[in-house]
């Protein structure tokens, strides 16, 4: 098998979600490291590109001088991945697009919805992929629960309740920490705090889950530390196209709470629930019928939930292994197969439509407002 080249912005030493990304695209062999604009800090980012293996000349000093460099390449990178903080993705993901690249971006891929929108139509005019890092969505069981809504196994889906809630910023003495205190300053988060970091995956995982979209819904934010003025916690209730009734809280002030994201789903004829701490289960109970624990590699589980599977019975399913589960999508698509769970630019822009909505709500005291992004309305 032929490996793809990969390049990677952002992510450099000491970062939160480059490790993650480095073992999730490197660890089926499927991508090699082969460029990368890995720092803010030029000298840091050239050297620790080099110390992971990139060539010296393909190891750069930002990204402008990387889409310089790779674009008249004949060996030229198959794949960017951008993970570098919010404000700068659409910059990034829209030059490299507009250069012929392929793209995995960040969650949030914009800061608003227009961006989004004009990401869509680059990558839809480019033709080449676009995808966003919805690393969840690509953890077996879910993709398990995906499969058995999509058969009818629990009937029509009613409601879903979801939360990513976790206390992580829940010190008010550590507020003024410069790692916790740009997310909720709007000059560098945007319009949103906590559901512009967290809140979005779980909307995301509720729609991939029902395989519907969110049509409207109705936020309540709350700033509990005084001196953020974005939310540290979002209340958001929605409603999906399929008429799906959805409850969505998005915390970092909930002390206690670790990862803290999971998610309830309950049909007509049967219940689900899957949280990320303990990704290997689904808890599936029929109606009128006992509750049965469901587990990554056992028999009879979907196709999907088992090409997925990468450690026997009983072992844990990381976090990075989602991630590699999102380059295994994108490597396959890059080799011309059909992945439709690969979270798309589409994905990126529903996400921001439903942060501008949830702001616009949650200004209007929890006023029901259109969710959908204009372009993708019918
Ligand atoms: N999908 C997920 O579950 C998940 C989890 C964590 C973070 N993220 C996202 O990943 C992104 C990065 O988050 P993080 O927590 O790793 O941040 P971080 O602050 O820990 O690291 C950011 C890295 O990017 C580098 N950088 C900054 N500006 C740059 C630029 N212009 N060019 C090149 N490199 C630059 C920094 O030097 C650093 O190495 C954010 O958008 C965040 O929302 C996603």
């Amino acid at each position: 098998m032929k490996r793809l080249k990969w390049g990677m912005i952002g992510g450099g030493e000491g970062s939160q979600i480059g490790p993650a990304h480095r073992l999730g695209a490197q660890a089926d062999g499927n991508f090699v490291l082969a460029a990368g604009a890995l720092d803010a800090d030029a000298q840091k980012g050239r050297a620790y590109a080099m110390e992971l293996g990139v060539a010296g000349d393909r190891a750069y000093g930002n990204w402008q001088e990387m889409l310089e460099g790779e674009r008249n390449r004949e060996d030229r990178v198959d794949l960017v991945t951008v993970a570098t903080p919010n404000s700068t993705h659409f910059e990034i993901t829209k030059a490299f697009l507009e250069a012929g690249f392929n793209v995995l971006c960040e969650k949030p891929m914009t800061m608003s919805v227009e961006e989004g929108e004009e990401i869509v139509r680059v990558a839809r005019a480019s033709g080449k992929i676009c995808a966003v890092n919805y690393c969840y969505s690509a953890y077996p069981m879910v993709r398990e629960m995906r499969q058995m809504v999509a058969s009818g196994q629990i009937g029509r889906v009613r409601l879903i309740v979801t939360n990513f809630s976790h206390g992580h910023h829940g010190d008010a003495t550590d507020a003024d920490n410069p790692r916790v205190r740009w997310r909720y300053d709007p000059a560098m988060a945007g319009v949103s705090g906590q559901f512009a970091d967290c809140g979005i995956h779980a909307l995301h995982m509720a729609s991939f889950v029902a395989g519907d979209q969110v049509r409207s819904l109705s936020a309540d934010f709350a700033s509990t530390i005084p001196s953020r003025e974005l939310e540290d916690d979002a209340m958001v209730n929605f409603r999906m196209e399929g008429g799906t009734v959805g409850r969505l809280w998005s915390s970092s002030v909930a002390i206690g709470r670790q990862h803290g994201f999971d998610i309830q789903v309950f049909g007509e004829t049967g219940g689900m629930r899957w949280a990320s701490e303990q990704p290997n289960q689904v808890y599936y109970t029929p109606v009128g019928g006992r509750t049965q624990i469901m587990e990554k590699g056992e028999p009879g589980l979907s196709n999907e939930a088992a090409r997925l599977s990468r450690v026997a019975i009983a072992h844990p399913e990381g976090f990075p292994l989602a991630v590699a589960n999102i380059y295994v999508d994108l490597a396959a698509a890059l080799r011309g197969a059909t992945r439709d769970a690969l979270p798309m630019a589409e994905d990126g822009l529903r996400s921001m439509a439903a942060v501008y909505a949830a702001v616009d709500s949650a200004a209007q005291e929890g006023a029901w407002v259109d969710a959908r992004p204009p372009m993708l309305r019918a």
